[in-house]
């Protein structure tokens, strides 16, 4: 038995269904991500496992209850939110404190995990001020205090650092991941920012459309994506797409350049029957080499450590992902390279991975 089983998990409102059959069984102390587009169900199905909302069909488990239409109280849970309501008339303390105090947990137990809390999250100079004199970082770590004060079997975080700037975002994430290693407890996060999926997630579930495209470690979700929405979705600048077609059995081409093929490859070839595909390549994995597909170079995007270079080849658009800076003026003709074991196959029709 898992920490967490969602089951065959549906929920319509007004006949308009927006969780379609979602599947997912956590591990006890396992970090889930629910990442995907704006809309694609991610509140909506942290709201069923809080309890906040219940499903029209499916069940949901926590440990071995079976808790599909318990009240949030009953759970064990506790939940940070994007918008972290405090209570502006209590201290920051008092505001951690709450929920132990209405479970009656006595006063120096209270105040121990206060301070406990208070330490970790680095805001005990603040424990004495109101909400309204914290910056919305602090009010980010006393509403994170707040649940971490409880010791509930299932943390629930839906895009908890998304009103933060880059750089206090980049550290919190950094707070939540070291948390989650000494706590060990299980957590379900929601972000709609890949970079936190993949660095936060032991195992990351990709949503569109109220239904799972793919559940799978950051590992698995990068370099093996299920689909070309996941092989889009995840990554930074996006996966190249090259529309081709098939030549003979085991050859691709687009527009008269062939596309190189692993044995590998040409092996899955074989027991595919379309004639569209869809050729997949990580910007990573290209290179500027002598020679190689010929193209032009029409952008360049320093990022400090890496550059993108965006280059126009028979192909298309393609992006590169360069290490340190791009030597290269715009408007150079340019030679591009890549191994071919670096390349992702699609099939053209269903978007399916095919290799
Ligand atoms: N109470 C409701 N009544 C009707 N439709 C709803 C309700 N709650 C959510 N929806 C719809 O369900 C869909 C999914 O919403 P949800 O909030 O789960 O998306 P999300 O993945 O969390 O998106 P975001 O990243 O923007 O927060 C949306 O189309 C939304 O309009
Ligand atoms: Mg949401």
């Amino acid at each position: 038995m898992g920490a967490l089983s969602i089951r065959q998990v549906r929920k319509a409102y007004h006949s308009v269904e927006i969780l379609k059959g979602i599947d997912l069984e956590v591990d006890a102390g396992e970090f889930l991500i629910l990442v995907g587009p704006s809309g694609c169900g991610k509140s909506t199905l942290l709201a069923m496992i809080a309890g906040l909302d219940h499903p029209t069909l499916g069940s949901i488990h926590i440990g071995d209850h079976d808790v599909t239409h318990a009240l949030p109280k009953d759970r064990d849970i506790a939940m940070v939110f994007q918008s972290y309501a405090l209570y502006p008339n209590m201290t920051v303390a008092e505001n951690i404190g709450f929920a132990l105090e209405m479970r009656k947990v006595p006063k120096a137990e209270r105040e121990a995990a206060i301070a406990r809390v208070a330490k970790m999250l680095q805001i005990e100079h603040l424990l004495e001020r109101k909400p309204a004199a914290l910056s919305g970082g602090q009010r980010q770590r006393v509403a994170m205090g707040r649940a971490l004060a409880r010791n509930p079997k299932l943390f629930l975080f839906d895009e908890p650092l998304s009103n933060l700037d880059a750089k206090l975002r980049v550290e919190m994430r950094a707070e939540i991941k070291l948390l989650h290693q000494r706590t060990r407890t299980t957590t379900v996060y929601v972000t709609h920012d890949q970079v936190e999926a993949m660095t936060l997630g032991d195992r990351i579930a990709v949503m569109k459309d109220g239904q799972v495209q793919q559940f799978g470690t950051p590992d698995d979700i990068y370099s093996r994506p299920a689909n070309r929405f996941v092989a889009e979705f995840i990554g930074s600048p996006a996966m190249n797409f090259i529309e081709c077609s098939r030549e003979g059995i085991d050859q691709l081409q687009a527009h008269g350049v062939r596309l190189s093929l692993t044995p590998a490859h040409r092996q899955s070839l074989q027991s595919f029957s379309g004639h569209a595909l869809v050729y997949g390549l990580r910007p990573e994995a290209l290179r500027f080499a002598d020679q190689g597909l010929p193209g032009e170079l029409w952008m360049v995007e320093p990022t400090g450590p890496e550059t993108y270079a965006l280059v126009d080849t028979p192909l298309g658009r393609l992006t590169v992902r360069v290490p340190g800076q791009v030597h290269q003026r715009i408007g150079e003709r340019v030679h591009l390279d890549w191994s071919a074991e670096q390349c992702h196959l699609f099939d053209g029709m269903t978007q399916q991975r095919i290799a």
